[in-house]
């Protein structure tokens, strides 16, 4: 019997862990898993309504740390955590993606001789500015176990001077999440709440700190949705740092005066999956977003200088667009004008990551 911690902490965790979490149910005679949630994400909206979309269990342990700064956040949840394992003593902890718990998890567990395995390993944007990168390079370089979601991937971290035999190409495992619940997010009612038809407008999401924390480029992108917006309705889930972003930079009056541009509140994991899967178009800054549009053939333009998820835009229907304006509103119309783009599924995002992570923790 393998005893294994999954951590979670932040919204994009609970779609790599909730498939995960199923299949050790599953194979119970062979799997003991707890869920540790480092409480980085607290809101309702931000953590509450995916472990319930998700059917996720409600956490074994939760840690509560909140927010703060980056040291602070880090620090507080290695504080937390180390007591855990210690008292746990599990055979494997399981960290996911990119976000400060991944990293402080990680390091609190190779300082403890304890195992730990990192699913969606290798992905490099290359700009270390991104707190993210920070956070995949450390913890790829400390993790025993490397799950990586593209071929990309493991090339990233083969020229990192990783060990082949720690690697483990094992495809997507939020694609799992998205075809496990496409089905139930037909049932939700956000389309007909909001007014909407199918393919009558676009999602926007925006929370990165380069995009948000900064005036001037908060407004280059503004400007691009002032001239999108006048073509089709553009649809906006707000994260709550890009509320209080909007707040302080004082662009809450400019915003409310762009009547095509709806501002909602954060939605759920269904009723997202909902709204996007019948977009025309998506607009984002957020990683999983271009993987998730790849996956279901919905143009995506990304409004960063980088990405590193490179594989959507080879393979699939992402267009990294910077935050120019004219960039931004001369992609939107070619990928608005209709003509289909060619693109397909990148390897092994087939909605069978999770058990070829188990056979793996388990080998
Ligand atoms: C974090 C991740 C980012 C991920 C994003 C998804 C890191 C470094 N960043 O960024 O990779 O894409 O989550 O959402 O781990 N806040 C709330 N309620 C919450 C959570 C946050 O109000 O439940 C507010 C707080 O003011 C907080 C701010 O949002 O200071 C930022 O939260 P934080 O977890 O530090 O980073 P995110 O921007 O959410």
């Amino acid at each position: 019997m393998l005893k294994v911690i999954n951590v979670v902490g932040a919204r994009p965790n609970f779609m790599k862990v909730a498939p995960i979490m199923a299949a050790m149910k599953q194979r119970s005679s062979q799997f003991e898993p707890l869920v540790v949630h480092t409480g980085q994400h607290y809101d309702e909206a931000m953590s509450d309504a995916f472990l319930r979309d998700l059917e996720l269990p409600q956490p074994d342990i939760y840690l509560g740390v909140g927010s703060g700064s980056h040291a602070a956040q880090t620090a507080a949840i290695m504080e937390r955590f180390e007591p855990v394992v210690g008292a746990e003593k599990p055979d494997w902890v399981v960290v996911v993606g990119d976000v400060n718990s991944t990293l402080a998890c990680a390091l609190v567990c190779v300082k403890l001789g304890v195992k730990v395995a990192h699913v969606e390993a290798g992905l490099r944007s290359r700009d270390r500015t991104m707190p993210e990168e920070i956070n995949r390079l450390l913890t790829d370089q400390i993790a025993d176990l490397l799950f990586t979601p593209s071929i990309d991937a493991d090339a990233n971290l083969i020229a990192e001077g990783i060990p082949p035999e720690r690697i483990r190409f094992v495809g997507n495992v939020m694609i799992d999440s998205l075809h496990q619940n496409l089905e139930r997010a037909r049932q939700s009612t956000i389309k007909i709440q909001l007014g909407l038809t199918a393919h009558g407008y676009a999602v926007l999401t925006l929370h990165r700190p380069s995009n948000v924390d900064h005036q001037d480029t908060f407004i280059r992108i503004l400007a691009a949705l002032e001239t999108i917006s006048a073509t089709i309705p553009i649809i906006f889930p707000v994260h709550p740092r890009t509320r209080r972003m909007i707040a302080e930079l004082g662009l809450g009056e400019r915003i409310s005066e762009m009547k095509n541009l709806r501002l909602i509140d954060p939605l759920g994991y269904l009723d997202f999956l909902s709204l996007y899967s019948a977009a025309r178009l998506v607009l984002t800054d957020s990683g999983g977003i271009q993987e998730e549009t790849t996956a279901l053939g919905i143009p995506c333009l990304t409004l960063r200088e980088n990405t590193e998820r490179p594989v959507t835009v080879e393979l699939g229907t992402n267009t990294v667009v910077g935050t120019d304006p004219r960039r931004i509103t001369d992609c939107a119309v070619s990928a608005l004008d209709g003509k289909a783009r060619r693109w397909s599924v990148p390897p092994l995002w087939d909605g069978h990551t999770a058990g070829r992570i188990l056979d793996e923790l388990a080998r």
